[in-house]
């Protein structure tokens, strides 16, 4: 029985408050492809967080000083609706959501094919409607899920968790009461297929072999909330028309049928994003209108440092025998330009 601040974490029988194992996960309800005016989209149930995120873009970086000539730049932003908590939250950005959403663009940013898509912006939505420890684990999954639903080409979809100390006990998933009253709490994100970590947070106190047992409860976590995005998605696009055709684009769309932003096959090297020569509706599924227009009137010329920049990067990606491309089949042609120069000049 381990008690702090008068709160029974954890019963004699090493049964969690809510009946959970040491290793267990709070439940998981990932829906893909929620709104109809996002790029893409997620709504994720996780315990007892409620969250929506929406994926706009990608779209050229407006001021231009935000622009990188190399590649694209995840604009994140992670807010906290003042009815999501018990006390409400003042509304608006603070110091503790600035930094989430820092954190959070960090680590899409090492999953998504960024060079791409130069001097453009990638904007990701995560409005928690409900929260309940753990919203920026749940923030970044469902990120990850809106930003395939977006057609966004990425290495991987990121899959985050908590792992932490309640007593003396490593437990993953804290739920609201084991965050306020454990002694440590390890925010965790990875790629699923390399292991990579891409985002590691810590608040509180565990001895190095605590850390080490943290980690690896985390990232076995990781792998299975990672079943469940896929899974999302599968759903998503194969009870539609076969997958044939991506509910959240327009019907116009003549390449559809490759943005279902998930690759079935278990290699994850079939649809490779923007490699595919063949697929003459790339410029037109790009995760959405905007960049389309632009496309018409774009002007290679210009360009042509930052794509040859990019094209290397892709190669020795490509040229990766781990890191294989799965997201976002039907995503942007990556020799095509984004902007018009002239459009862009103010
Ligand atoms: O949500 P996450 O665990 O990623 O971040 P946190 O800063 O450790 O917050 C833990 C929990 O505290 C949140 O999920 C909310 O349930 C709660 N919280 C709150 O009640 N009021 C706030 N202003 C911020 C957080």
């Amino acid at each position: 029985m381990q008690k702090k601040d008068s709160v029974i974490l954890m019963d004699e029988n090493g049964k969690r408050r809510d009946g959970r194992a040491p290793g267990d996960l709070r439940p998981i309800h990932i829906e893909a492809n929620v709104l109809s005016n996002a790029s893409g989209s997620c709504y994720l149930e996780w315990g007892g967080n409620k969250l929506l995120v929406a994926v706009h873009g990608p779209r050229e970086a407006q001021p231009r000083h935000l622009q990188d000539q190399t590649k694209a730049i995840i604009q994140c932003r992670y807010n906290m609706a003042a009815f999501s908590v018990g006390e409400r939250k003042r509304p608006g950005p603070d110091r503790r959501s600035t930094e989430i959403s820092k954190v959070l663009s960090e680590a899409l940013d090492a999953a998504v094919f960024t060079q791409r898509f130069p001097r453009a912006t990638i904007d990701v939505y995560i409005e928690v409607l409900e929260a309940s420890a753990g919203t920026r684990c749940a923030g970044l999954t469902a990120a990850s899920v809106a930003l395939a639903d977006a057609g966004i080409p990425m290495r991987d979809m990121v899959a985050a968790v908590a792992a932490g100390k309640v007593g003396d006990t490593v437990v993953l998933d804290l739920d609201k009461e084991e965050d306020n009253h454990g002694t440590a709490d390890l925010p965790m994100a990875i790629l699923p297929r390399t292991g990579e970590i891409v985002l590691l947070q810590m608040d509180g106190h565990l001895t190095a072999d605590e850390l080490d047992r943290a980690q690896t409860m985390a990232i076995e976590g990781c792998l299975e909330i990672n079943r469940q995005q896929v899974e999302a998605l599968k759903k998503c696009y194969q009870s539609d028309d076969n997958g044939a055709d991506n509910a959240g684009y327009a019907d116009s769309d003549g390449g559809d049928a490759d943005t279902a932003g998930y690759d079935d096959s278990d290699d994850g090297a079939t649809d490779n994003a923007g490699s595919d020569d063949s697929d003459g509706g790339d410029a037109d599924n790009a995760g959405s209108a905007d960049v389309d227009a632009d496309n018409a009137g774009s002007d290679d010329s210009d360009d042509d440092d930052a794509d040859n920049n990019e094209h290397e990067a892709d190669e020795k990606i490509d040229d990766d025998p781990q890191v294989t491309e799965t997201f976002g089949s039907g995503g942007l042609d990556p020799n095509v330009s984004l902007f018009d120069e002239k459009e862009g000049d103010e």
